[in-house]
């Protein structure tokens, strides 16, 4: 099992764990809890033209970028409990050796075009630019922000020539073409073998074969791509001819999940077994991805492995679609995200309330939320009110009536046989979900068996019982013990700490999933100490993170304005030519919407020459009623022009700034209607 090797470009944030490293945490525990032989690998992803990026931003190298993130990034998986066999990172040198290698034995079978072409250079950075040094608009969906070799909103995987208006992310200049030698993978010839490929996958979830299949058979169907780039960072391409010229980062990138396999494999001492995982036909490869990563795993890593030979090829591709974060898409450089690091410290020993958070709200099948409010809800009326509450009772009752000591269970009522029952399917359903990767589905089956204890309790209500008929509340409490035991090793894949809790209360140990049963426990079983699994968060706790985030959108904003260039300045014009505007000093007298308009205003001026009206394009910034009397500055001379059906006889002026926004242009000084303004 793989997840994607995020870059070490920046910290980790919740789109990422919805995304891809928390379902392949569940999904990797599950197994180890079911099938035993999982090798979950992972690890940071150091080249690219990201990091490049990123060093120029920061003003460090990228040998520094990278050292910084990928301490981090692993630090912030594992406190979150993603629990990785291994967490490698591309610039190791069991990386190089075998991305080399991989690359040299297609060169060696002729796999790759050897050809010059005609790739953008920016003259003023004296450099190509690969990937992400270049945007411009996407020619599938006229996103006018495509990178280079992808384009993020629709995942079209491009070629730089492919955009429209490209310039340089480096000085924005327009880059010219020079020509220089590349060797490229014949996706092209390839397509039938690939195609044959994804026919044979119908089972993969129907976005990522759908995808796949469209991007096989639309348009020109799949072109040469270039594997590898004129820069600076990355694996140098191992033939003579090659200096100054890396590997492609997609191109490396995924051959890093077999070398973070084989440093596995070196740190157990069996240096050969990353074969029984990437070469043995008993094996299963399947990778977690976001869905902008689905070109690179589904058709361009396949073939890359088809046409080495060697290997086996990923046999499921569960991507998932984006998480928003309060109705706003996350992005790292507008800081509109929650990130690891902060939430790790901020909500300490909380990890489980976020994975169940994002769990619930995992973008399976559409882009999904993430709210604050959301995550206070899941906390208190899920965590606390069911699953805590039933687990507390449980225990607390037990230790009360007991002393600690599991009761014996003596005849059974319909109701103890129904929970029971309640007991025994829950494994099958919960499997059966996370098998189809249907994660929210699974969670919410695990906490249906909660639900039932829960009520279980309510309807049985030992402690009214208890003095009257002890055996009644044994066996009641007996059942809930088991049934909390089957809780501790159900609740696993999605919430590892409250599991190892649980099951420190319970004094049990961890075991499969094919010893459950409602024996768990057995009677005279001595349990440990009792403490709160959760306890409720307070609306301020949720105000505190919600008005940090409106804080940062704000310094972003300015930021943003600041660093913003004002637009450049218009062709020269003569005194002639501006003498002709004539401009007033004015007030609005009357002001109303535009009848099934959003920005457009219908206002009375008095011009000082007359009254008369202007249709203005200001309703999104003032309110009608608001600007009665306001002093402006109008071109009174302007042709009229019908607007809506509204004859309009000049133009109010406005300044706008780079977002957008409007303001009136003001006279500062208190001058009748109908000053000369010039
Ligand atoms: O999108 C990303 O963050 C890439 N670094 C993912 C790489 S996945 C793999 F191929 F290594
Ligand atoms: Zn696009």
């Amino acid at each position: 099992m793989t997840a994607a090797l995020p870059y070490a470009n920046g910290p980790v944030h919740i789109g990422h764990l919805a995304g891809c490293y928390l379902p392949a945490d569940i999904y990797a525990r599950y197994l180890r809890a079911n099938k035993g032989e999982v090798l979950f690998v992972c690890g940071s992803d150091e080249h690219g033209v990201p990091i490049t990026i990123k060093a120029k931003k920061e003003g460090i190298t990228p040998q520094q970028v990278v050292d910084k993130y990928h301490e981090m990034m692993k630090k912030a998986f594992h406190e979150f409990g993603i629990s990785f066999d291994i967490y490698s990172r591309t610039s190791n040198k069991i990386h190089y050796e075998t991305a080399s290698e991989f690359f040299k034995t297609l060169y060696d079978k002729g796999v790759f075009m050897e050809e010059t072409t005609k790739q953008y250079y920016d003259e003023t950075a004296q450099q190509f630019l690969a990937d992400r040094y270049i945007v411009g608009t996407c020619p599938v969906c006229d996103n006018d922000k495509a990178y280079g070799d992808q384009c993020e909103k629709c995942g079209s995987s491009l070629n730089a020539t492919d955009l429209k208006n490209p310039h340089s992310t480096l000085s924005g200049s327009i880059p010219i073409l020079r020509e220089t030698k590349n060797w490229f993978l014949p996706l092209d010839k390839l397509s039938s073998k690939i195609m044959e490929y994804i026919e044979s996958h119908k089972d993969w979830k129907a976005n990522v074969y759908g995808q796949c299949k469209s991007w096989l058979v639309s348009g020109d169907g799949l072109q040469p791509r270039a594997m590898t780039r004129d820069l600076d960072w990355g694996v140098p391409v191992p033939l003579p001819n090659a200096q100054g010229k890396v590997l492609y980062v997609w191109f490396d990138a995924p051959i890093g999940y077999i070398s973070a396999t084989k440093e596995y494999a070196q740190s157990i001492q069996k240096p050969e077994s990353w074969k029984d995982w990437w070469q043995s036909n008993d094996s299963r490869l399947i990778h977690f991805i976001g869905k902008d990563n689905i070109v690179f795993h589904c058709l361009i890593f396949p073939a890359m492995l088809m046409e080495h030979g060697n290997y086996i090829l990923p046999d499921q591709v569960p991507a998932n679609e984006f998480l928003n974060l309060e109705g706003d898409k996350i992005s790292t450089s507008r800081n509109w995200a929650v990130w690891l690091h902060e939430y790790l410290t901020e909500f300490k020993d909380m990890q489980d309330i976020l994975r169940y958070t994002l769990c619930s709200n995992l973008p399976e099948n559409k882009d999904n939320d993430f709210t604050w409010k959301d995550f206070q809800a899941k906390n208190n009326n899920e965590l606390v009110a069911i699953l805590g509450n039933f687990i507390n009772r449980t225990l607390v009752l037990t230790h009360k009536y007991f002393e600690g000591k599991v009761p014996e269970q003596s005849s059974l009522h319909d109701i103890d046989q129904a929970c029971l029952n309640e007991i025994e399917k829950a494994p099958a359903r919960i499997s059966e979900s996370i098998e189809k990767f249907k994660f929210r589905e699974a969670l919410a089956e695990m906490m249906n068996l909660a639900r039932a204890g829960n009520k279980y309790l309510a309807d049985t209500e030992p402690w009214k019982l208890y003095g009257k008929d002890n055996d009644r509340v044994k066996t009641i409490l007996h059942i809930s013990l088991q049934l909390t035991a089957n809780l501790a090793i159900l609740c696993e894949p999605f919430l590892p700490f409250s599991a190892k809790k649980i099951r420190q209360m319970l004094n049990m140990e961890s075991c499969h999933w094919d010893k459950l049963n409602h024996c768990m426990l057995t009677t005279g079983h001595q349990l440990g100490d009792t403490s709160l699994l959760y306890s409720k968060i307070e609306d301020s706790v949720i105000e505190a993170q919600i008005i940090k985030l409106q804080d940062s959108k704000k310094q972003n904003d300015m930021a943003e304005a600041a660093g913003k260039p004002v637009l450049p300045q218009k062709a020269e014009t003569s005194f002639e030519e501006f003498s002709k505007m004539d401009i007033r000093t004015g007030t609005i007298i009357e002001a109303e919407r535009v009848p099934k308009t959003d920005k457009l205003l219908k206002l009375k001026v008095k011009t000082g020459i007359d009254e008369r009206t202007v249709v203005s394009g200001i309703a999104e910034y003032y309110e009608p009623e608001k600007i009665i009397g306001q002093k402006v500055c109008m071109l009174v001379n302007l042709a009229p022009r019908k607007i809506k059906g509204i004859e309009s006889k000049g133009m109010i002026l406005m300044a706008e700034n780079e977002r957008g926004e409007l303001s009136f242009v003001n006279v500062v000084k208190d001058f009748s209607d109908g000053a000369v303004v010039k």
